[in-house]
């Protein structure tokens, strides 16, 4: 692999049509032109008028420069300088980093495919109520960001969370737990990966009220009768033509021997414990990895951190070694 010193990428704000013709009479062309084309590779952040984007001219170029071996970061959609709305905004600083950063990621899972549930699951009890957790689901999501950085294809079936859906990942979005569960299924024998971060809820309501349930003076308390949700990470790893499983165990006490029991219980290669108390909403966190072999710790650090880490011990699993 080219080391990240080894290359110069060259960040154009604007489009560069006299790239496409080989011009090089001004500094920025003529850099863009006299670099070794294999080592040092050209991202361009494209930013013009919605029709001029979308204009014949600019796509042919924009294809031509494609084949080329040029990057397209963007264009996104909205707002423009002249008022109009639609494709050709640059894309925001912070997402033109976000891509710089994933271009240079290690592409350990290229060609894969990727499915994650991600956050808490809502079980209404009625229009107002409901049973959920302290999921944050920015584990999930740095999962996700990390997949999608690795060059797999990734898709996100994530429950009631307030994050940004990362660049370029799928995102489904439900409620409950059976929503989850018929969200993933039909999905799942199509992936390569399944990582199952979710806290799906273990019960729901039997009944929903269908309207709010009031409080009675004088009258006994309501008492909420609960049926077990499907498990979602057992059912996808009892598929005949099954993803790579990896399950997630949120403790709060003896975490190995509960990582371990649901190694077996589910029936997944690899369990990735955390203390939930310590890590739910939190930006880092302590990952252990349970197989059958063992254990090994990864040690605190912010979750995408460790979310490329996990992805990069799950590339080295499911990837034949050549050695
Ligand atoms: N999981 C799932 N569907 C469920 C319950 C759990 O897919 N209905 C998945 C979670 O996403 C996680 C793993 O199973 O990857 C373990 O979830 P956890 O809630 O820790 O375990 P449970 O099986 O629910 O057991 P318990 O609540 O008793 O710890």
């Amino acid at each position: 692999m080219l080391e990240p010193t080894e290359l110069l990428a060259e960040l154009v704000a604007f489009f560069q049509p006299k790239l496409l013709h080989g011009g090089a009479d001004d500094l920025l062309s003529l850099m863009c032109l006299a670099r070794p084309i294999d080592k040092c590779p050209l991202l361009l952040a494209p930013a013009m008028n919605r029709e001029m984007w979308a204009h014949p001219a600019t796509q042919r170029n924009a294809a031509q420069l494609r084949a080329d071996g040029c990057t397209l970061l963007g264009p996104a959609n909205g707002d423009q300088a002249c008022g109009e709305i639609g494709d050709g905004r640059m894309l925001e600083a912070v997402e033109l980093l976000d891509e710089l950063i994933a271009f240079f990621r290690p592409k350990s899972l290229l060609g894969k495919s990727v499915l994650i549930t991600a956050g808490p699951t809502f079980e209404p009890l009625d229009p107002v109520r409901g049973l959920t957790n302290r999921s944050s689901g920015k584990m999930g999501f740095a999962i996700a960001r990390a997949a999608a950085e690795a060059g797999a294809t990734v898709t996100v079936v994530a429950g009631p969370v307030h994050l940004p859906t990362p660049r370029g990942v799928r995102r489904i979005d439900v409620n409950t737990a059976q929503q989850m569960f018929d969200a993933v299924l039909p999905e799942a024998a199509a992936h390569d990966v399944f990582i199952a971060t979710a806290a799906v809820a273990d019960w729901r309501p039997v009944n929903i009220a269908s309207n709010k349930i009031k409080k009675q003076a004088g009258k006994a308390l309501p008492v909420i009768e609960l049926v077990e949700n499907r498990d979602i990470l057992a059912a996808v790893s009892q598929l005949d033509k099954r993803p790579y499983c990896v399950g997630f165990a949120a403790e709060s006490t003896d975490l190995l021997k509960h990582a371990r029991e649901k190694l077996v219980r589910k029936g997944v290669p690899l369990i990735v414990g955390n203390l939930g108390p310590a890590t739910f909403g939190a930006d880092d966190n302590t990952l252990t990895l349970v197989d059958a072999a063992g254990h090994r710790e990864l040690p605190r650090a912010d979750k995408l951190t460790l979310a490329r880490q996990l992805v990069a011990e799950i590339a080295t699993r499911i990837t034949p070694s050549t050695t």
